[in-house]
């Protein structure tokens, strides 16, 4: 079967099909892939069920050789680290996974100086209703801004630093954020060449070399642009999705703080490591 794109109806990501996640996938299959996740930056492949964790790292492997366990320990699945489980069920008494990965807009790890380049999820049972992964196209938005705008942006850096969102598990001190890291604001992405606003609502704290007031100002700028509509995309989940996405150039929201508790909701999570931000 050969290998079918159709972009979604927003602009950006795609379902892709033809692709079957429980075979290793060949070369020339793994370039297609690539080339494809280097267009649409985010790749949905329906229908992928019963794969087993071997079967997701090796999917997400083909999206980039490296990849890292989820600094939150407690949620990795038993059987391999590299998978972290998101849920809202108990196992006994205990979470059976992390409940709410993130509902406010972030990009995956550009907390530390290597953030991931792309992020991986297995829906493995998922509410009819809610539960939706929102996604916000930075690279569209980055295009649409004014030359002047691209012109000031250009050269700068932000820190960025897990802890600011705040969350109990950091309150308590369950985990520590590593130290702030800087990264430049508009990034250029590794695979398409396309640039792209690295600057995120949850993890940038400011601009550097800006006096505070005016670092403010600018992120909240730009983050009105982005967080426009015309710029955002709803994924619904249908059990046996695997979805993945590229976090130079989209970031993303969970809405699972709001979900009904009595709505189940189960999904396998990795990271592709990235290189060094440029
Ligand atoms: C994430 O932020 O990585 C998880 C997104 C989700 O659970 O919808």
């Amino acid at each position: 079967m050969s290998l079918n794109i159709e972009p979604f109806e927003r602009g950006f990501g795609a379902y892709v099909r033809g692709v079957d996640f429980s075979k290793p996938v060949s070369d020339a299959l793994h370039d297609e892939l690539i080339d494809a996740f280097g267009t649409h930056h985010i790749l949905s492949f329906p229908d992928q069920h019963g794969l087993g964790t071997d079967e997701v790292v090796a999917a997400s492997r083909v999206f980039g050789p490296e990849m890292e366990p989820h600094v939150f320990t407690q949620y990795h699945h038993p059987d391999e680290p590299l998978v972290m489980v998101l849920s809202n069920r108990l196992k006994g008494d205990k979470p059976a996974g992390l409940k709410d990965a993130g509902s406010f807009w972030h990009s995956d790890v550009a907390y530390k100086p290597e953030p991931a380049k792309a992020t991986m999820l297995y829906a493995l049972e998922v509410p009819d209703v809610g539960g939706d992964t929102l996604f916000c196209d930075l690279t569209a938005a980055y295009d649409d801004l004014s030359d002047t705008m691209k012109a000031r942006l250009d050269g700068l850096k932000a820190w960025h630093f897990y802890a600011h969102q705040k969350r109990d598990l950091f309150e308590t001190g369950q985990v520590q954020s590593p130290p702030e890291c800087l990264h430049p604001v508009v990034r250029t992405n590794p695979i398409s060449g396309r640039k792209a606003i690295y600057i995120t609502p949850s993890y940038t704290v400011r601009i550097d070399g800006l006096p505070e007031d005016e670092s403010d100002q600018l992120m909240q700028e730009i983050f009105e642009h982005c967080l426009q509509d015309k710029y955002r995309m709803d994924y619904h989940w249908h059990t046996g999705d695997v979805l993945v996405w590229d976090n130079a150039a989209v970031m993303h929201t969970a809405t699972t703080k709001n979900l009904d508790p009595s709505k189940h909701r189960t999904l396998w999570r990795t990271i592709i490591s990235g290189g060094p931000t440029f």
